[in-house]
């Protein structure tokens, strides 16, 4: 039986054993997925030794997208662009490939799952850290109208703004000068990890604004809440992002695209 692993640490929370087992039984695929504690050291050892083995496929999540990344032999440019992967493979010489499905994911859900318009539309992207960086380039791939990228430490939204200057329109702020209206504000900061909003300005939401948090929860994130209370028409979270993400992944190891709607509904009834 083909195997495949979720590699982190911690990982012990992990849904992408069942989200994978799911998607392997409803696609009629005979493969063995599980989740995978890896110390810290020992994780470019633990992937050699899983594709030498003849593993097929990995997942990586925090802390070591980015490790992943510099394994990789033939990086996607999504990986190469967030200097991070989440999804590694070998080709037929055994050479290491990567790519970050989190962007592809993340377009997925608000396109298709959530029937929402990114291309020629004013996003903010709230943040500038990994989970932002692993998401720019499907993101511009949509060819949006204006892409903000605000975030706390402005020199950090800055680089970001460089490194992609040329796939597409984008500047980078604090949160303090933040100005204009937006189509689309899209939460990629850790504050909500801790009920923390980042300090925003009223008045940024265009009228029929939607959000997005990256993150998901069983209650309404703060930031959300926020989104609602500035009058947003839709404030969804993370979890359409996880199984889109995972979806793509199983699509480059096994060449059929799952089905998503029914793994989503049931795993929000879990949250
Ligand atoms: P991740 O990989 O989850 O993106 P990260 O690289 O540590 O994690 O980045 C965390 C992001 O959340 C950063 O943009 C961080 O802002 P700074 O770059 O200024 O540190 C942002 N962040 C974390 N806590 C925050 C808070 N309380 N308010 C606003 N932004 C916050």
């Amino acid at each position: 039986m083909d195997q495949y692993q979720v590699l982190g640490n911690p990982i012990k929370h992990s849904k992408s054993p069942q989200i994978h087992q799911q998607f392997a039984a409803n696609t009629q695929q005979d493969i063995a997925y599980s989740a995978q504690l890896v110390a810290e050291g020992d994780f470019e050892h633990y992937v050699k030794d899983f594709f030498a083995q003849g593993g097929k496929g990995l997942n990586i999540t925090v802390p070591f997208k980015q490790q992943a990344f510099a394994m990789a032999k033939h990086p996607s440019a999504a990986a190469s662009l967030a200097q991070a992967a989440n999804t590694l493979w070998c080709n037929e010489k055994g050479e290491i490939c990567a790519d970050n499905t989190d962007g592809v994911g993340m377009v997925r859900d608000i396109t298709v799952n959530l029937g929402g318009e990114l291309t020629a539309k004013r996003i903010l992207i709230l943040g500038a850290g990994g989970a932002v960086r692993g998401v720019l380039e499907p993101v511009l791939g949509q060819k949006p109208a204006q892409l903000v990228i605000a975030n706390r430490t402005v020199a950090k939204a800055e680089q970001l703004a460089q490194a992609v200057g040329h796939l597409g329109q984008v500047t980078a702020c604090g949160f303090a000068n933040l100005s204009g209206s937006f189509d689309w504000i899209i939460n990629g900061t850790a504050a909500s990890l801790s009920g923390a909003l980042p300090p925003l300005p009223d008045g940024l939401l265009a009228p029929q604004a939607r959000t997005y948090d990256m993150m998901y929860s069983a209650n309404k994130t703060v930031f959300s809440q926020w989104a609602e209370e500035q009058g947003a028409i839709s404030a969804d979270d993370g979890l359409g992002m996880l199984v889109e993400q995972a979806a793509a992944s199983f699509t480059i190891w096994r060449g059929v695209q799952p089905q998503t709607q029914s793994l989503l509904s049931w795993l929000r009834q879990q949250l």
